[in-house]
């Protein structure tokens, strides 16, 4: 990691004096390209427990395959800022898919390498990352006669922009967007090339469990869920610990459907009972729920399972 990294944050994760900092990186935006060789995919099936690692360059890899089967969805699981983020978020998320018994080509996306580097650089890079991510998927569309709707992107904090990213650069309307906690250093919801909302796919929802650092909670999903206000999770001491229960919360709705929600638009008059009859709804799951819209409240238990059911 790179040692401003190590530096800031701290800084940005323990308070919002970051802001001004994060102003001024905003101010200096650049468009970093990134070689395809830099990431990769490790692709696991219902029918296979080895992993194969696939190149990004070409579809070849994917043609080869003996597991990859077209007739099943395919879900891409992004990770966030520094590489170490990817195993425990993927590994969750891929054992719920292929624990529920539904069939699904999972493509763990490994773009550690621009994702560990200084924050800012980690933001310039993302547009050329969505790009080179976004061509594949248009080859897998062409080459194996599958449909845009057929693709799943699972994005945790930065990596959930990055789904955004994608899904606005495939060519036709990705199926569903599940965006794990989308952070706002450095992006802006009036960016919308370049931020997850509800254009990238066609459906969108976001999981709230950390919103703060300097900005209000911003709905950019067809439904979004806000987790015990969506600032701070029960049982956790510090921000990372909530800002990583968003993708703990949605691998454990893949083999759960307690996470019930309900339809309000805040925290105070959800606790106040004030939305008490209002509609509800199940967060997560795989596939998500089309027919959910709006802005939903839950509260949570403070360790495993969390769904109170
Ligand atoms: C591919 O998926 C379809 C639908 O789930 C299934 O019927 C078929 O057996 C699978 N093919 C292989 C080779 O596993
Ligand atoms: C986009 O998709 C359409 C319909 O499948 C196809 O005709 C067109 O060639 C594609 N465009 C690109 C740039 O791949």
């Amino acid at each position: 990691m790179h040692f401003l990294t190590v530096l800031i944050v701290p800084i940005l994760i323990a308070n919002s004096s970051g802001v001004e900092l994060w102003s001024y990186f905003r101010n200096q935006r650049q468009d970093l390209r990134v070689d395809a060789a830099d990431i990769k995919f490790e692709l696991y099936t219902n029918t296979n427990t080895e992993v194969e690692i696939l190149s990004v360059d070409s579809l070849d890899d994917l043609i080869k395959s003996n597991y990859y089967n077209r007739s099943v969805r395919n879900v891409f699981t992004l990770h966030g800022w520094t590489g170490t983020i990817l195993r425990s978020m993927s590994s969750g998320i891929t054992d719920a898919i292929f624990a529920s018994g539904e069939p699904a080509n999972i493509f763990v996306v490994d773009w550690s390498i621009p994702a560990g580097q200084f924050y800012p650089f980690v933001v310039w890079s993302m547009p050329s990352v969505g790009q080179i991510i976004a061509n594949y998927i248009d080859k897998m569309i062409d080459h194996f006669e599958i449909e845009a709707s057929n693709f799943i992107l699972v994005g945790y904090s930065v990596g959930a922009h990055l789904a955004g990213i994608i899904g606005s650069n495939v060519n036709g309307t990705v199926g569903q967007i599940v965006g794990l906690e989308p952070v706002w250093i450095m992006f802006s919801p009036d960016d919308l090339a370049n931020v997850l909302d509800k254009t990238d796919a066609a459906v969108v929802h976001i999981a709230h469990t950390t919103y703060g650092f300097g900005q209000a909670a911003i709905s950019m999903g067809h439904a979004d869920f806000y987790f015990n206000g969506g600032q701070t999770q029960p049982g956790c001491e510090d921000s990372h610990c909530s800002h990583d229960r968003s993708h703990i919360y949605y691998a454990e709705s893949i083999l759960s459907s307690g996470f019930k929600a309900v339809k309000c638009s805040s925290y105070e008059e959800f606790k106040n009972g004030d939305c008490d009859g209002n509609e509800e709804a199940i967060f997560g799951g795989y596939p998500l729920d089309e027919s959910i819209t709006g802005d939903f409240h839950l509260d949570t238990a403070e360790a495993a399972p969390f769904a109170l059911g």
